[in-house]
């Protein structure tokens, strides 16, 4: 979809749908709006008593302009009361108007910004997120391809003032989509098909066209290195692992290094201690935070933020087999630490432990953020809408809670108790990889946190949100691309900050 800017008025707008916003508890139209009504002779204002427009947030209207306007048809969306309407209002006003205009043969939308009080920039950044996560599909492996598709988006500027605003608004938009929509893919695609070997590959196009430092580290290297909890699970795959480090250098001197790190099981069988037929049913989407972390690492030349960012995967499957990992094995991980693998299941903490200690001594970054699909406990505890927030750096938790919430995306903090951390205990080992039921996102938590040491880090536990069996207002069932917006919006205001 191609995002264009015209300087005319809405009466001028052209197109086969022409969106304008609704509001609720107003029984008049806006102004632009009742212009367009009086051009169709009250069509408009009709529609919306018979149809019962009420401008209920996603609500839709819409009537054909019969020639009496230069755009085919006129689209009321709503965006709920004036005083609630918010980026992701107008996200998800968008998503729908446009899902709405394709399934209606469209392919050129016109459209007014949407969501008066705000911004330009930020309206029109929304917009084009909304529109573009919305019309997402992943069709790849179907015979009978959605034919509809909209080919352009003209954001319409009456006034012809705020080009510049809208400008920077559809291309921070169309970026951030994009990257959302590219962790959307790598999600998706499934198992057979996303190999450790994959991710290294993506990894390798990603470094090679936005000019990255790229390091693929294979099973010797990692047996080099000490990375003996990570290479636990690895050991029962026929697929072999893959260590990932990624590094965006900025030009001049990079104000501040942060390490992202993506839990990359390409996918989780449980292993020896094996999920049941329904719990791993959806496990291809244990590579969430992976995709996540390789979506934003492509996006950073683009951005030209001034940070130096390192993008850490562990990648490997977990799966059960006569080199499998036993459950009582105790490995060792690269700080030194040894950990009695208590359950196979508990696989993404280890694989996370060597490449959190790896950040800590070879990276040696100011603060680390974590994304993984790590517990179930953390589904039981958030649900499906709602991705938990643990650390050891309240700074940092905040700033990043922040950004989650302009990005739209709902995370949530829990605690990391100290005095749980004795549930971790092993009679054999510093540590057992897992704890009683109770608890159990937090448990993980803590155990993560015992190799991040006194480095600032964050941890993002996705394992509810990353991937949705149903269709949701920013995008159809499959992968959601969780964490990609927040982190990227993160790291817009970290290089903004002192
Ligand atoms: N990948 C799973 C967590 C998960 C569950 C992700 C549901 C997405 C949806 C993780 O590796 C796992 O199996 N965790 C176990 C840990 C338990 C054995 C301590 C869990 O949470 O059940
Ligand atoms: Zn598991
Ligand atoms: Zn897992």
């Amino acid at each position: 979809m191609k995002l264009a800017i015209e300087a005319r008025s809405l009466l001028q707008a052209e197109g086969d749908v022409l969106v304008v916003g609704g509001y609720a508890e107003e029984n008049r139209l806006a102004p632009a709006v009742a212009a367009l009504d009086r051009a169709l002779k009250g069509l408009l204002s009709e529609v919306v008593r018979t149809e019962k427009f009420a401008g209920k947030p996603e609500q839709i209207a819409y009537v054909h302009t019969a020639g009496r306007l230069p755009a085919k048809r006129v689209l009321l969306v709503g965006l709920g009361t004036r005083r609630e309407v918010d980026a992701e209002r107008v996200r998800r006003a968008a998503a729908a108007a446009l899902r709405r205009a394709r399934d209606l043969g469209a392919r050129i939308v016109s459209t007014a910004l949407l969501g008066d009080g705000l911004a330009p920039k930020v309206s029109a950044q929304a917009l084009a997120e909304g529109a573009l996560l919305g019309a997402y599909t992943f069709d790849r492996y179907k015979r009978e391809k959605n034919e509809k598709a909209v080919d352009e988006l003209r954001v319409v500027d009456p006034k012809g003032r705020q080009e510049a605003a809208i400008k920077d608004g559809l291309r921070l938009g169309e970026l951030f989509a994009g990257a959302a929509c590219f962790a959307r893919d790598l999600v998706n695609e499934p198992a057979n098909r996303v190999t450790p070997t994959h991710l290294a590959k993506v990894a390798v196009e990603i470094a090679r066209d936005g000019r990255l430092r790229l390091k693929v580290y294979d099973r010797a290297d990692c047996q080099k290195l000490g990375m003996g909890a990570y290479l636990g699970v690895a050991q029962g795959s026929q697929e072999p692992p893959k260590f990932i480090h990624l590094t965006y250098t900025p030009r001049g001197r990079g104000r501040r290094k942060i390490a992202i790190i993506g839990k990359g099981i390409t996918f989780d069988s449980g292993g020896l201690d094996l999920k049941t037929a329904d719990g791993m049913r959806t496990m291809k989407d244990d590579m969430s935070g992976a995709a996540a972390v390789l979506a934003i690492m492509r996006s950073l030349p683009a951005l030209g933020l001034p940070l130096e960012v390192h993008g850490l995967i562990a990648a490997t499957e977990n799966m059960p087999s006569g080199t499998a990992q036993r459950p009582g094995d105790i490995v060792c991980a690269l700080n030194g630490t040894t950990i009695e693998i208590g359950n196979t299941d508990a696989e993404g903490r280890l694989t996370l432990a060597d490449a959190l200690a790896y950040a800590v001594k070879e990276v040696k970054p100011q603060e680390i953020i974590d994304l993984a699909t790590l517990t179930s406990a953390i589904v039981v505890a958030l649900g499906n809408l709602c991705s938990g927030v643990m650390w050891n750096d309240k700074p940092l938790a905040d700033r990043l809670l922040a950004a989650a919430e302009a990005a739209g995306e709902r995370m949530w903090p829990l605690p990391l108790i100290d005095e749980y951390k004795e549930l971790l205990k092993s009679d054999v080992a510093d540590l057992n990889n897992v704890g009683p039921r109770g608890g159990g996102a937090l448990t993980a938590g803590i155990f993560l946190r015992e190799f991040a040491g006194s480095t600032p880090w964050v941890h993002l536990d996705i394992a509810g949100t990353a991937f949705t069996e149903k269709d949701l207002p920013l995008g159809p069932k499959g992968g959601t691309g969780v964490g990609v917006r927040t982190l990227l919006t993160y790291l817009m205001e970290e290089a903004r900050r002192r």
